[in-house]
């Protein structure tokens, strides 16, 4: 884990390590002024020589001023280099995020992404910056202050160390306890996450549902667990500062009065004491950090373990040693294939399946909600790898292709489909970068988007907004057709895509296809059986099983649960559906 998160310091690592060398040279000019001061007081004042507390002052301020440049130095080397690792953690997430499959993304939430992509980093940032700032200042500035302190006045130094012990026992206490409640806030930030993920992104159905109360109210939940385990936590940080403070000052009421005796005795200078009562608080506060450096650790500790894991992700889904590039023709065979999402599920998704599907044929593809239609299709454009048997494109195994130019000559239109900011032209150039205006215009033309489009004011300049929440449900399932036609693909699947679609226009579509790209082979996916009935054959799915394969004809003779739909679509019941048969 921490070799995920280091090696992620790249070009910052030089400056990483220089950023502590920084902070010894600060520590050293902290510890020389206290000697010198003493010095002072000793031989300058209480020897009347102007001479030589100007010397000695002017001494002081250059090694003052030597102490500020490596401390600013410093400053700016550690920000420097926990700046560097946390936007090289971030990349490195987001390259790994864009290579994982969709299993993968099952896997880790969308929410527990961004909680691990912002939340999780910045913890690591900060807690980077501490340890380069405290992890070597504070033990070395407590062992030096410790040694001239010895060197000056072992018999004081005796009470530094053992005040040292016990504050580092209580300290160690408390520790022990706060850590247990930091560790379990990172863990409820991904709670939190969820909420305002879920909530602001559907934000509009939360409306039309009234459900504002009800998600207020998951948010507060989420937002008072947070709450609670850091005042838990605080709580006892809060306790442990004046204990400290406590020590701190008992300690130096203590040297005082011994040194003050001593002094009487004539066996200590007021200098040394001065100097001995400077290493005192010296001591003290690197003691604290120190402690500070630790709750750091424990608290970045959940989150590098988090970033560590998406870093180290693999895609379930890799090319193979030696891809193919080249997709023969639009020919789709399934050869005895099961399909689970998840590995260890009893049961499968899909279960065995076998279908041969000629290059160029239009296929249809009905059946009840839940009844895997989209889990097929997901196999022929590996969206998802085959649990068993084989998903054949072209003639060859689906996982012996290139996944990119795989997916370039299968091109899906999802059933959730998304647009993203930016023009039309830009949508719709996701589908091939190199398109010109007018093969864009041809697209749309096909996917009959053209109409709606040119009505616009700024036509194919029209700005989409995120989600492109400002076009109908219809004329997103448009755009979403003619940028998936611009890759010009041997295969295209429609996954519910016309769904929106009166049906008038939802024929115009089809009847472009044919006319336009007649090679290419169609899989359409529809609840309405008009969208389907002129397709070459039609599959007709039945709880993750293929119940019939055939021509409307053929399946009107002989498919009950076909014959049944369509009447009840085309009879006078005509609002049936495969969910509800007649
Ligand atoms: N990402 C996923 N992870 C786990 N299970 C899933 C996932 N997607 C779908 N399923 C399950 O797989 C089964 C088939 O779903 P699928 O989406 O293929 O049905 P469908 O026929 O396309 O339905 P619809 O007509 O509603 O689109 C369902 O029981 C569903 O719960
Ligand atoms: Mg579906």
């Amino acid at each position: 884990m921490v070799k995920t998160i280091l090696s992620q310091l790249k070009e910052f690592k030089l400056i990483a390590i220089t950023a502590p060398l920084w902070m010894v040279g600060e520590v050293i000019c902290e510890m020389i002024i206290p000697i010198l001061m003493g010095h002072m007081v000793d031989i300058g004042v209480s020897g009347g020589d102007m001479g030589y507390i100007v010397r000695t002052g002017l001494f002081m301020l250059f090694v003052a001023v030597l102490g500020l440049i490596c401390g600013c130095m410093g400053g700016y080397s550690r920000s420097k280099a926990a700046a560097g690792l946390s936007r090289n953690l971030r990349k490195a997430m987001h390259d790994n995020i864009q290579t994982f499959s969709f299993s993968n993304i099952d896997k880790f939430s969308t929410s527990g992404l961004v909680t691990r992509l912002t939340t999780d980093v910045t913890n690591i940032q900060n807690s980077f910056m501490m340890i380069l700032s405290m992890a070597v200042r504070a033990p070395m500035s407590m062992i030096v202050a410790m040694a001239m302190s010895f060197y000056l006045s072992p018999r004081i130094a005796t009470v530094y160390l053992i005040a040292v012990i016990f504050l580092m026992l209580v300290i160690g206490l408390f520790m022990k306890s706060t850590m247990v409640y930091f560790k379990q806030v990172f863990e409820k930030y991904d709670k939190l996450n969820e909420s305002v993920q879920e909530n602001v992104s559907a934000i509009r159905v939360v409306k039309a549902y009234v459900r504002e109360e009800h998600e207020d109210n998951k948010f507060e939940k989420a937002a008072t667990a947070i709450y609670s385990m850091f005042v838990k936590a605080e709580k006892r940080v809060a306790i442990a500062g004046p204990l400290m403070m406590f020590t701190v000052y008992s300690c130096i009421l203590l040297i005082s009065w011994m040194g003050a005796h001593m002094i009487v005795a004539g066996s200590l200078s007021t200098g040394t004491l001065m100097s001995l009562l400077t290493y005192c608080m010296n001591i003290l506060m690197s003691l604290m950090m120190v402690s500070m450096v630790f709750v750091m650790i424990t608290m970045s500790e959940a989150s590098a373990r988090r970033v560590s894991e998406v870093i180290n992700e693999k895609s379930d889904l890799t090319d193979p040693d030696v891809p193919v590039y080249e997709v023969k023709d639009g020919s789709i065979v399934f050869d005895h294939v099961d399909f689970a999402y998840d590995r260890n599920a009893d049961e499968p998704v899909l279960k065995d399946i076998n279908l041969s599907i000629n290059s160029g044929e239009s296929i249809g593809i009905i059946g009840a909600t839940g009844s895997a239609k989209s889990s097929l299709v997901s196999l022929i454009s590996r969206l998802y790898d085959v649990t068993k048997g084989a998903v054949k494109v072209g003639g060859l195994d689906v996982r012996d292709y290139n996944m990119e130019a795989l997916r370039n000559q299968v091109a899906v239109v999802l059933q959730k489909n998304e647009l993203f900011s930016g023009s039309i032209y830009d949508n719709l150039r996701w589908g091939n970068p190199e398109a010109t205006d007018e093969d864009c215009r041809w697209a749309a033309k096909l996917a009959c988007a053209d109409e709606f489009v040119e009505k616009m004011p700024q036509g194919y300049n029209t700005y989409i907004e995120q989600g492109g929440s400002n076009v109908s449900g219809g004329q997103k399932q448009r755009l979403c057709i003619a940028r998936a036609l611009l890759k010009k693909p041997k295969v295209l699947i429609l996954d519910d895509s016309t769904s929106a679609v009166d049906t008038a226009t939802d024929a115009i579509i089809r009847n472009a296809f044919i006319r336009e790209l007649p090679s290419m082979t169609r899989l359409i996916i529809a609840q309405r059986i008009s969208s389907v009935m002129e397709c070459d054959r039609i599959i007709v799915m039945d709880n993750g099983k293929v119940a019939d394969f055939g021509s409307h004809e053929e399946l009107l003779g002989r498919c009950s649960i076909y014959s049944e739909v369509y009447e009840s679509q085309t009879g006078a019941n005509a609002d049936a559906d495969f969910d509800e048969p007649a």
